[in-house]
């Protein structure tokens, strides 16, 4: 396992599958009355949040909670000193109070990777989403909530995702949660297509390893996940589309379309979602949409990461008894 989580491209499947595997047994502990393990017992996790998050932000601190770990919440917002040096000044700051573990979300693509590489700092750092570049953890817990619902929960440990279809539609231009996800799920041997206007598709997408439709009704058919992106609306800087009116005909899913889609396959998306933008609410509020979930499980994957990276090498969940522990111990 590496040091870091910097982007999804740097895993290997059998890294991404081990994770996966790990998070399954995570998941067993929210199934408890106490979801708490002793796993970090004593090791502090600063988030370190530069730019506006719910789902990420609040996921990774359940899953820092129900590790034992110590958590420290730094939100950014609102600071005027510039990237470069503000994150250096709070990188050093950190590391004076001994954190062991860093959780950034930065505007600035690279912004992880610097902290990660800069000498500034010596704990792992975890990638929250930065600029259009990454996010990994997102794509990780995508994929473990494809592998649940197209794979199987009891099969699906040991496996991956190869042969699955999955299709990405939106704003491919300023996502990365696509960019992850088309990394990892590659990886895991899937076959990713891109739907997005021409506008919204990223220059040099050719050397992406997926396909480019510009046809959402021809590719809903042959796909076995159906991801919906948001419009990025604060990272743009110029029009890209007519109107919204003329974006969710063509681009968005509603209820007509999603019939089209095979039985078994399901809709996702990262969230936040605009109801009425890129998805109706008949379709978000249906049992194929599988938002909720991505969030449970975001909880689950964010727990193996952390006990990953932070030197997990005995088994996360102990599945004796503290008395027959104890007896372990005589
Ligand atoms: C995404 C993000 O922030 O990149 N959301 C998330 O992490 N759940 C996607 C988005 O903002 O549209």
């Amino acid at each position: 396992m590496m040091r870091h989580l910097i982007s999804a491209a740097d895993l290997t499947r059998d890294d991404a599958v081990l994770i996966l595997d790990t998070a399954e047994e995570m998941a067993r502990v929210a199934d408890r009355p106490i979801k708490k393990l002793p796993t970090l017992r004593g090791r502090t996790i600063c988030n370190l949040f530069f730019e506006d998050s719910t789902r990420t932000r609040i996921s990774f601190e359940a899953a820092e909670k129900r590790l034992s770990a110590d958590v420290i919440n730094f939100a950014a917002k609102g600071s005027s000193v510039s990237k470069g040096e503000s994150l250096k000044d709070t990188a050093q700051t950190l590391e004076a109070m001994g954190v062991d573990a860093v959780v950034i979300r930065h505007g600035a693509s690279g912004a992880p990777y610097r902290l990660a590489t800069s000498g500034w700092i010596d704990a792992p750092v975890v990638n929250a989403g930065d600029g259009t570049h990454q996010h990994p953890t997102q794509a990780l817990l995508d994929a473990f909530t494809m592998r649940r619902r197209l794979v199987g929960r009891d099969t699906g440990l040991g496996q991956d995702l190869a042969g699955r279809r999955i299709t990405l539609v939106g704003d491919v231009l300023h996502s990365r949660v696509a960019r992850s996800n088309v990394d990892l799920l590659h990886t895991l041997g899937a076959e990713v297509t891109l739907v997005a206007p021409p506008t919204l598709v990223p220059v040099g997408v050719e050397t992406w390893p997926c396909e480019v439709s510009y046809d959402l009704d021809a590719v809903l058919p042959k796909s076995d996940a159906v991801m919906m992106l948001r419009v990025q609306r604060e990272r743009m800087n110029a029009a890209f589309f007519p109107t919204e009116r003329e974006y969710s005909r063509r681009y968005g899913l509603d209820g007509e379309r999603m019939a089209k889609m095979p039985e078994h396959a399901i809709v996702m998306h990262p969230g936040p979602m605009v109801r009425g933008m890129e998805i109706t609410a008949e379709v978000a509020d249906s049992d194929r949409c599988t938002v909720v979930e991505q969030v449970a499980n975001g909880v689950s994957v964010r727990m193996a990461v952390l006990y990953l990276l932070l030197g997990g090498s005995e088994p996360a969940v102990t599945t004796t008894t503290p008395a027959a522990r104890t007896e372990e111990n005589k």
